[in-house]
């Protein structure tokens, strides 16, 4: 084999191991997370109003005890569950979201999507160290609560890395810690 083909084939082979490792390297494992069917009984802390995108976002902690370790400080304690459900807000003929007395957007019982994010012991270590988020999985779901096969799931590592572990990867760590009490 004369060198220069033998270089193509060694780059050849090295974008395919490399390919092959951000596909199937259990980086992104969406598929470890089932859609938390009892989401509703854990705790509402949060309500976020998207202008951006006319929603209004509900956010559920699994348990009081997510509250109390955000509240001390400590990280969220394994086999925490975080949901956000992205409900349509209403909107006015003009198609912009009308505002209730209390000056926050109004939701309409129509759900678009959800977006979960779990955490459980070892969940993380097959993570590029670059996108690592400690232990934590991420997942959308659809309406129907089916996984989302369009969900980009690096792009949420990537997005709720910047928060550190200063604050476990959550966007709404003052929210959890307001909830608290
Ligand atoms: C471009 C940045 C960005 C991306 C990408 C992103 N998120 Fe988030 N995420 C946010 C922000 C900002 C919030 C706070 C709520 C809000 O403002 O809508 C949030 C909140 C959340 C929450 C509630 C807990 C928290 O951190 O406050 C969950 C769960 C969540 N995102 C999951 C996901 C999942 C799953 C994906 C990928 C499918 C994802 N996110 C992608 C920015 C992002």
């Amino acid at each position: 084999m004369n060198l220069l083909k033998s270089m193509i084939l060694s780059a050849v082979a090295a974008t395919v191991v490399t390919g092959a490792a951000v596909m199937s390297g259990h980086a992104q494992r969406g598929d470890l997370i089932s859609f938390p069917n009892d989401y509703a009984k854990g705790v509402a802390y949060q309500t976020v109003d998207r202008a951006d995108l006319k929603q209004v976002r509900v956010l559920y902690a699994s348990s009081q005890s997510v509250l109390d370790a955000a509240k001390a400080g400590k990280p969220l304690p394994d086999g925490t569950v975080l949901t956000m459900v992205q409900y349509a807000a209403q909107v006015d003929d003009k198609g912009e979201p009308v505002k209730g007395p209390n000056g926050r957007f109004v939701r309409t019982d129509k759900i678009v999507g959800y977006t979960v994010m779990e955490k459980r012991p070892g969940w993380g270590k097959d993570v590029p160290a670059e996108i690592r988020n400690g232990d934590w999985q991420y997942q959308a779901f659809l309406p129907d609560r089916t996984p989302n096969p369009k969900a980009q799931l690096a792009g949420c590592f990537k997005c709720h890395l910047p928060l550190t572990e200063k604050q476990d990867f959550v966007f709404s760590w003052d929210g959890l810690r307001t909830a608290a009490k």
